[in-house]
């Protein structure tokens, strides 16, 4: 009998999630609209260090408001990450403007300061200044956000920092998802903590997050039948959702916790092994380790292979995914402006996301273990 599947990243509920829904139950509360919400916004808020939170069905429709509220439009230019999850960039595309990539740099596999600066001066010297950055920081990695900061400063470019997989993660103490005009959180399913999909949108201005929830609700004018004089989206959080975020936040910290212990599990696991690299956290930069991932370097190891890795792992039942495909290589965006080099389609083809739950349990880790090892001995 096949023993049981082992995921990359599950779901992990605490002890308080279902308590919560019962009583948004038991109140009625089962709508776009209630006080779980409110509280949730508050939590993200105290938790993120951002003065103002709202939140929405996805971390994508957080991107697409906030894209909405910089006035992004027909044939604008926005600069965004290429190494990302598709949620950060087809936004850019909802608003029929011109999604523009940017390589990563290796030390933290995010956006390349230099990369940047030089597609912000393409398109200067064609009259077409940006309007918008999308910074991502990848599987809880945060961006060199001093130096891109810096940047989009000097440029007076707003920057949207994509901090889907970043909850928790910080950089000299700050979390990610405040550094941005704007930041935006997800919690899909397979995130640090979920709702079981949903998203935040991040801001210390107050209107504009104000204008986020109007937004996000139909964009109702006030009156007692239903005006609209701008376009709006059915994007709120229910209100049951928001349960669930209030009990998950209680064990955020848990959770980083264990994921971190888990990057340490395969720091070790693979210690003696020629040829395998890791994604180190550079002085000052902390990671939720949302997914432990390795590179391997074949030209120091032939041995090793991802495609070949992931398959053995799949053969046991255990789950593990090549790392993202950079969105300057995918069907949907090749006509697209790329800047940069290989970092990105690099990180891909030699990339691995290995089972990165919290809730992977010791017995779980001994399969995986022994899968890696037998592998490694052929
Ligand atoms: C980097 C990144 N950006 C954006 C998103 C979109 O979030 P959602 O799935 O909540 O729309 C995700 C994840 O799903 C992500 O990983």
């Amino acid at each position: 009998m096949q023993e049981e599947k082992i995921w990359l990243s599950s779901p992990h509920m605490g002890t308080e999630e279902l308590k919560n829904v019962q009583e948004a139950f038991a109140t009625n509360w089962v709508a776009p609209v209630g006080p779980f919400i409110n509280q949730f916004e508050k939590n993200l808020s105290q938790y993120t260090q951002v003065k103002h939170a709202a939140v929405v069905q996805s971390g994508t429709a957080a991107i697409h408001i906030a894209l909405r509220l910089l006035e992004v439009k027909t044939d604008d230019v926005v600069l965004c990450q290429s190494f990302t999850f598709i949620g950060s960039s087809n936004p850019i595309t909802y608003q029929n403007a011109v999604p523009v990539f940017i390589d990563s740099e290796k030390e933290t596999w995010n956006m390349c300061p230099e990369a940047l600066e030089t597609a912000i001066k393409y398109h200067l010297n064609k009259g077409k200044k940006p309007k918008a950055i999308i910074v991502v920081h990848l599987y809880g990695m945060p961006a060199k956000m001093k130096e891109i900061e810096a940047i989009a400063k000097r440029h007076e470019i707003p920057i949207i920092e994509d901090a889907a997989e970043a909850l928790g993660s910080t950089i000299d103490g700050k979390a990610c998802g405040s550094f941005g005009k704007f930041g935006i959180l997800s919690f899909n399913g397979n995130k640090i903590i979920t709702t079981s999909g949903g998203g935040a949108l991040l801001s210390n201005d107050e209107n504009a997050i104000a204008q986020a929830r109007f937004l996000a609700t139909q964009a109702k004018d006030i009156a007692p039948h239903y005006e609209h004089s701008t376009l709006g989206y059915n994007y709120r959080m229910s209100n049951i959702s928001a349960a669930i975020g209030v009990g998950q936040l209680q064990v955020l910290e848990e959770r980083i916790k264990a994921r971190r212990a888990n990057y340490n599990f395969y720091k070790e696991l693979f210690n003696e092994v020629e040829g395998i690299e890791f994604l180190e956290e550079p002085q000052g930069f902390y990671s939720n380790r949302w997914l432990s991932c390795v590179l391997f370097n074949q030209a120091k190891n032939a041995l090793l292979s991802s495609e070949p890795f992931r398959k053995h792992l799949g053969e046991n039942n255990i789950e593990s995914r090549p790392l993202w495909k950079p969105m300057h290589m995918q069907p949907l965006y090749k006509d697209a402006l790329y800047f940069g080099g290989k970092v990105s389609e690099n990180l891909f083809q030699k990339g691995l996301c290995l089972p990165s739950g919290s809730n992977l349990t010791s017995d779980e880790k001994e399969r995986i273990n022994k899968a890696i090892h037998s592998y490694l001995s052929q």
